[in-house]
């Protein structure tokens, strides 16, 4: 499955994207506020491409210009979301890497895969979690159409071994289809 927006393609990770995987994986400023600790080698990258970002609904977002990848989304619809379990949700991720940030790059890869998990997919609704000060993060949904729904305090962050504050957000089709008529 591949999607191709204005400025993006979207398309599953391949062997071949380990070395820029690690390059922007790397940086604490990414796998901090997702949860997971910096890549710490290529390796490392090459490994996580064949286990985690295997994983159906999970793909590299690439610049249409030149074809790397900047990025990577996901949308877990395999029903075993923390915040979910139920098989017509999904849960949203997304990141980019630092020197792309700025450019709205999440917002138009999370568009592409929305409109398929909803109007292809048949979900009736997107989750997103947030740590607690990610404003980044909570802007970009709020741009997509995410609506706050509750905050679980003392949310653990194996990764970090620490708590914070979890922003959990909730895109329904009818609001998404409401928008995008
Ligand atoms: C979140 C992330 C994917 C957004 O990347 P992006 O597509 O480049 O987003 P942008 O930087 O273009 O947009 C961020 C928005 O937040 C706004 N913003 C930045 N700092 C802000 C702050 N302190 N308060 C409010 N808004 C803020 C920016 O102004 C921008 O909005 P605008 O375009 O309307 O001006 C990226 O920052 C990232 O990868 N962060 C680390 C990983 C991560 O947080 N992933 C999500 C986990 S929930």
């Amino acid at each position: 499955m591949e999607f191709v927006t204005e400025r993006l393609v979207i398309r599953p990770w391949c062997a071949d994207d380990a070395a820029r995987l690690y390059s922007l994986a790397r940086d604490p400023e990414i796998g901090y506020w997702c949860g997971w600790q910096p890549h710490k080698s290529e390796e490392d990258s090459a490994r996580l491409i064949r286990t985690i970002l295997a994983n159906r609904g999970t793909y590299a977002i690439c610049l249409k210009s030149t074809g790397e990848p900047i990025g990577s989304i996901s949308i877990d619809i395999d029903g075993d979301s923390m915040m979910t379990n139920w098989e017509d949700e999904g849960e949203l991720g997304f990141w980019i890497g630092r020197p792309y940030w700025g450019n709205r790059y999440a917002e138009e890869a999370a568009e592409a895969l929305l409109d398929d998990a909803f109007n292809n997919l048949n979900l009736s609704k997107i989750w997103s979690g947030t740590f607690d000060g990610n404003e980044r993060s909570l802007h970009a949904q709020k741009r997509l159409g995410f609506v706050p729904v509750r905050i679980e305090h003392d949310y653990f962050v194996p990764a970090y071994n620490r708590t914070t504050d979890h922003h959990v957000a909730q895109l329904t089709r009818e609001n998404w289809n409401r928008r995008h008529q």
